[in-house]
């Protein structure tokens, strides 16, 4: 009997042991995710504020410095989910960043650069890289939404 008494109590610390990794796991793992989330905001905000601070404003509310020389105010891009019924508009966003889409179309404006453009042709970023930046400023743009 104690032996198989023993067995289960073994058997009892292996399952509590794998629990407790994979509750370390867990942790580890969405720690991590947090942590990565927070290097990619971080990587957004810089290249918001070298890219995009001038006309749209440090604050995002659209009272950049450049913003006078324009006919077209800036948008306020701390209300795009509010101006969208609270949800954060991210094909909306991707593409008024990419802006290559919107050459001649409805909505196109020579006022708001074409970052698409402009930092593949300049050599800046290939495709890849080029939406890798955009969602970085989406990750940004979505944490300042009010
Ligand atoms: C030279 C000035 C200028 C710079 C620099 C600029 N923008 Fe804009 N942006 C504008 C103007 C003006 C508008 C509004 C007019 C339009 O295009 O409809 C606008 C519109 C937008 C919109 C659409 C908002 C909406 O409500 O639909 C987004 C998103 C945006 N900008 C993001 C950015 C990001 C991100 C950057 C930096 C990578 C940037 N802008 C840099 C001038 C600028």
């Amino acid at each position: 009997m104690k032996s198989v008494n023993s067995r289960l109590s073994a058997g009892k610390l292996r399952i509590s042991m794998t629990l407790g990794v994979a509750m370390a796991a867990t942790v580890l793992f969405f720690g991590a995710s947090a942590m990565a989330d927070e290097g990619v905001e971080a990587a957004g905000k810089n290249r918001y504020m070298d890219y995009c601070a001038s006309c749209h404003g440090v604050d995002a509310k659209g009272a950049g410095p450049f913003a006078v020389m324009l006919t077209k105010k800036p948008s306020d891009l701390t209300l795009l989910s509010k101006n969208n019924g609270g949800t954060f508009p991210y094909d909306h966003v991707f593409e008024a960043i990419d802006g290559r889409d919107m050459i001649g179309g409805a909505h196109g404006s020579k006022d708001m650069p074409i970052w698409g453009g402009e930092w593949k042709d300049s050599g800046l970023a290939s495709e890849t890289a080029l939406r890798g930046r955009i969602l970085e400023m989406l990750i940004y743009l979505k944490s300042i939404q009010q």
